[in-house]
């Protein structure tokens, strides 16, 4: 008899082990997320961490949130201090891709499962995390190549593309560029003339567009790994009297509600669409984690593109 109870001790132990770093862990029903977020350098991380607040409160779940201000040292911290509060289960969304393993290493030591949400890790062990949640960020840009393959079939002319890029070393900046240059080396006409980094802001994106146009007299397209950078490239654009959208053809990525109307203005020319909405899935995730049940080691997002045209049709309904 008391060798049978203390298999069932054992077995007990073992599973709050496995499930949570000494939280409830979901067992009495409360979770405690800390999400460590990557800032607010654009419109869809401020519709990102609305939606991970919003989801949070809706499916009950404590959230202790932080906003790293795109610094890899602050979203460390953070998590340490997670780790220390003993929290359920641990969200982020890494500002880049390198450098993570010793934090994920001290999570996993502390039986805390990780989720990464919206962008990956290069980690070579895929083992300390739990999922990834988000978009595939080589698609995305793709998408944005084979638009611009499709304009330009009817020309024989070179096509001069100066890109902004997405925060040095950042998933999305990393994938979105390879994704594009992918499809326009189908075409030697295209020519990449001139592709820095904007961090994903407007200020920085509308900075690096009038240094581009100084040195760079012909410009046909501008490719942005954002809505926000493209709008301020725009500002650029007409501060040096050319007209967006025609002078320079513009494709960015995101869809939220700015780039939105600046498409349907004529000023933007495509948009490949990246979700922020990833907090009710992110909750469920966690959820499913912390009972111990299977989840897809990657979760991605469903996504769509948009015309001028269909800009105009989905303005009203955008959410954010
Ligand atoms: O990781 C997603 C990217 O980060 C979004 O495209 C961009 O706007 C954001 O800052």
């Amino acid at each position: 008899m008391l060798k049978r109870i203390s298999v069932l001790v054992v077995a007990a132990l073992t599973l709050a082990a496995c499930g949570s770093g000494g939280g409830s862990g979901g067992g009495d029903g409360s979770i405690t997320m800390g999400f460590s977020q990557v800032g607010a350098e654009s419109g869809w991380r401020t519709a990102n961490t609305k939606s991970v607040q919003d989801s949070a409160k809706k499916a009950g779940v404590t959230l202790k949130f932080s906003d790293a201000q795109q610094k890899q040292e602050n979203q460390i911290k953070a998590i340490r201090s997670y780790i220390q509060q003993k929290v359920d289960v641990i969200a982020f969304s890494p500002v880049v891709e390198s450098g993570w393993d010793t934090v994920l290493k001290e999570a996993k030591d502390a039986k805390i499962p990780v989720i990464l949400t919206d962008r990956a890790v290069d980690s070579k062990d895929t083992s300390l995390y739990r999922t990834f949640l988000g978009s595939d960020f080589v698609e995305e840009g793709r998408k944005a190549g084979k638009w611009l393959v499709d304009a330009f079939k009817s020309s024989t002319d070179p096509v001069n593309i100066v890109e902004l890029q997405g925060t040095t070393g950042s998933a999305p900046a990393n994938d979105r560029k390879a994704g594009f240059a992918e499809e326009i080396a189908k075409d030697p006409k295209f020519k990449v003339i001139a592709s820095q980094t904007g961090d994903f802001t407007r200020a920085k994106g509308k900075e690096v567009m009038e240094a581009f146009l100084k040195s760079n007299p012909d410009i046909d397209v501008l490719f942005a790994h954002n809505d926000d950078m493209g709008l301020g490239a725009i500002e650029a654009i007409e501060g040096a009297g050319k007209v967006p959208g025609k002078d320079i053809q513009i494709i960015t990525i995101d869809a939220v509600k700015d780039g939105m109307q600046a498409l349907a203005d004529g000023k933007i020319n495509y948009i490949v669409e990246c979700s922020p909405l990833l907090g009710p899935q992110l909750m469920d995730l966690a959820k499913k984690v912390l009972k111990g049940e299977q989840i897809p080691t990657r979760v991605v997002t469903e996504e769509t593109t948009f015309t001028q045209e269909q800009a105009k049709a989905a303005l009203s309904s955008r959410q954010y």
